[in-house]
């Protein structure tokens, strides 16, 4: 593709580095948001949260198949790639790193960042290998770009945490920050998969929000957590949603089970539900 006037866009590590050096040199502090494009009003907040991290913000735009599982979406997640670097050069993004998947994994290569109890629970759990992805796409990004910030979505909470967890235990000297959740105007939180949805799944899926902000009142309310959780479930598949991975309050910094009791400290409320083929999920702090 053309390059976006104002937005260079590097496909290789070494020439991610050689502006990520040049920077350095000068004393330029670097935010990274790490993407799979199909970008929406969700990464544009990202964009913006990162500019005042630091001086300088590098968005890279990946589908890592990683972090797809054999029967997942891999093929058909969306790609514009051009829309993408216009969205990016509209936020005075200043370098768009959109590798190949063989400068992320050249042939022979052969490892895997593996998280432990963190990444075994709810979309673990639902997406065996899920995390394992993530965590070693995340590791190289990283680890390619050494920026002072990356910035992740609250949208995906389990993997903010996840990705903390692995920059601590790898001494990566950079802070991973988490931007707000970003809602259409009926509460759906924004997603690349919301486009997989058709008009009448939309409709239903406007309902998961309010289920979860139900179920939130109800929990402050004096509700026990395993008695809210079973009628979050319900709530769901009465509003369509043909199939729940999870509703489960979680501790919000170690994904402790809380409950089944009323609830006793701060904690956050997560769920995942199918409507046809597109999976969502979204979280809440309880
Ligand atoms: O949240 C995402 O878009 C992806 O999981 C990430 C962090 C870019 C890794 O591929």
């Amino acid at each position: 593709m053309t390059e976006t006037p104002n937005l260079p866009i590097v496909r290789t590590v070494a020439a991610l580095r050689a502006h990520t050096r040049l920077w350095r040199e000068r004393g330029e502090t670097i935010a990274l948001v790490p993407t799979m494009g199909a970008l929406h009003e969700g990464h544009l907040s990202l964009v913006r949260m990162a500019r005042v991290q630091a001086d300088r913000v590098v968005a890279s735009i990946f589908v890592n198949p990683k972090q797809f599982g054999p029967k997942e979406d891999f093929a058909a997640y969306p790609r514009d790639e051009r829309t993408d670097a216009d969205l990016l050069a509209g936020e005075r993004c200043d370098l768009m790193y959109a590798p190949d998947p063989a400068e992320i994994y050249p042939p022979g290569f052969s490892t895997t960042v593996s998280i432990g109890a963190l990444a075994q629970v709810m979309d673990g759990a639902a997406r065996p290998g899920h995390f394992d992805g993530v965590a070693t796409v995340v590791t190289k990004l990283l680890t390619q770009c050494a920026p002072n910030v990356a910035i992740f979505g609250e949208k995906d909470y389990q993997q903010l945490l996840v990705i903390r967890r692995l920059i601590k235990d790898l001494d990566l000297q950079i802070e991973a920050l988490g931007a707000p959740i970003v809602r259409a105007p009926d509460g759906l939180a924004l997603s690349s998969r919301n486009a997989y949805l058709s008009p009448a799944e939309r409709q239903i899926a406007a309902t998961l929000p309010m289920v979860l902000n139900e179920a939130a009142r109800s929990l402050t309310g004096g509700r026990t957590v395993a008695e809210t959780e079973s009628l979050a479930r319900a709530a769901l598949s009465a509003s369509g949603f043909q199939k729940v991975d999870y509703v489960e309050v979680r501790g919000a910094d170690d994904l402790s089970r809380l409950g089944p009791g009323p609830l006793t400290g701060p904690g956050r409320l997560f769920a995942a539900a199918w409507l046809g083929k597109t999976r969502l999920i979204d979280n809440l702090a309880v």
